[in-house]
Parts: structure tokens; C-alpha cells; sequence
């Protein structure tokens, strides 16, 4: 049996949050990395990190200036890096190749060690339903936000989603 494990990275999105949660929770090889913006938006949403705690799953957290945890990577730790929900401001730095904090130094890391990575991206259409905190509002993701997706959908050994299904279908086959 594989014994290696799934990353999995909540950016700072509330657009698929909870779908992204849910999904996380029914993996068992699965460690959780959360970056700065992740971190505090779970909070936003009412989920306590005892979730995570209670089905034995590690927490990463960004603060180490060096993303001292991507040297797991180094050391084969994990067979893929899912970065989901991901915030239009890490879809914009991975797609530019820049590697700023805990995500987004996974992300270029793996890419390095040739893992493979699979993003759920949020703004991928002109308009966007997505949850706020208290209410549904309607968004209207910029030009830019559609460039960086499409431009990262040209990545090697990266599938980037932009539906649940989608995600779900993705995972099924890459957690191998
Ligand atoms: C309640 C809340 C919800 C947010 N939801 C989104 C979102 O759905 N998509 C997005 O791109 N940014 C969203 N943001 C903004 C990001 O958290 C912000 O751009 C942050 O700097 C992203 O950092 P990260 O990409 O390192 O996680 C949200 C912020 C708040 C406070």
C-alpha cells in the first residue's frame, strides 16, 4: 500500500470552504497546511482547528519565514499537493511562479520535486456567487484573476479545477 500522504492547503477563501472541509475530513493521508489568510478566514466561518485535531491530522502553519515544512517534500513525504479553496491572490502568485509564503512555497516545491498539484480555483468565470460570512454575494472577478487561472491551467503536473465535482473526480484519480 502507498503510504504516502496528500497536502492539502486552505488559502484565505471562503468560495468553496466548506465543500474543500468536508472533502479533506473523509481522507485519511492527508496533512493540513493553512496559510496566514486560511488560517483567519476559518475562523471567519466558524470552523475550529479541533476538527482537523480530532482525525489525527497535522497542522502547518505559516510562520517560518523559509517555509521550513516544504522539506518534506524533499524527503517524499507527500504524493500530491491540493490547494483548495485557493484565493485569487495564490492562484496570482503560483501562476507567476512567485513562492511568498507556506502555499505558495508548497506549490513551487512540489513543482521542483515533480509532485503533482491539483488546485481548485475560485474566480475562474466573469461572475462569481460566492459565501460571505453572514450572506451570498455576487462577485465579479477581474481580467487579471481570469489570466492567472488560465495561465496556470498550462502548468506540468498541475490539474487546476474550478467545480466541486471536478475536485472530487481529480482526487479520486491522482490519490493513488
Ligand atoms: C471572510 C473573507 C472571505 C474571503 N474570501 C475570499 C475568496 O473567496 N476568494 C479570494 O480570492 N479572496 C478571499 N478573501 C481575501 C483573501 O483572504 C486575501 O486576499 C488574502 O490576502 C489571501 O491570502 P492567501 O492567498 O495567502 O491565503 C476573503 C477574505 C475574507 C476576510
Amino acid at each position: 500500500m502507498d503510504k504516502k500522504k496528500i497536502a492539502w492547503c486552505i488559502t484565505g477563501s471562503g468560495h468553496y470552504l466548506k465543500e474543500s472541509i468536508e472533502l479533506l475530513l473523509t481522507l485519511e493521508n492527508v496533512d493540513l497546511y493553512l496559510s496566514k489568510a486560511g488560517e483567519e478566514v476559518l475562523k471567519w466561518y466558524n470552523y475550529d482547528l479541533s476538527i482537523f485535531k480530532k482525525k489525527k491530522i497535522k497542522i502547518f502553519k505559516d510562520i517560518t519565514s523559509s517555509s521550513a515544512p516544504v522539506s518534506l517534500l524533499y524527503e517524499s513525504v507527500y504524493k500530491l499537493i491540493v490547494i483548495s479553496p485557493a484565493t485569487s491572490n495564490t492562484i496570482a502568485l503560483m501562476a507567476q511562479g512567485i513562492s511568498t509564503n507556506l502555499v505558495t512555497n508548497m506549490f513551487a516545491q512540489a513543482g521542483k520535486c515533480e509532485v503533482h498539484s491539483l488546485v481548485f480555483a475560485c474566480d475562474t468565470e466573469p461572475v462569481v456567487i460566492t459565501q460571505a460570512p453572514k450572506k451570498l454575494v455576487t462577485l465579479y472577478p477581474r481580467d487579471i484573476d481570469l489570466k492567472n487561472y488560465k495561465t496556470l491551467k498550462k502548468f506540468k503536473n498541475v490539474t487546476v479545477v474550478d467545480n466541486v465535482k471536478a475536485l472530487k473526480m481529480s482526487l479520486k484519480k491522482l490519490n493513488k
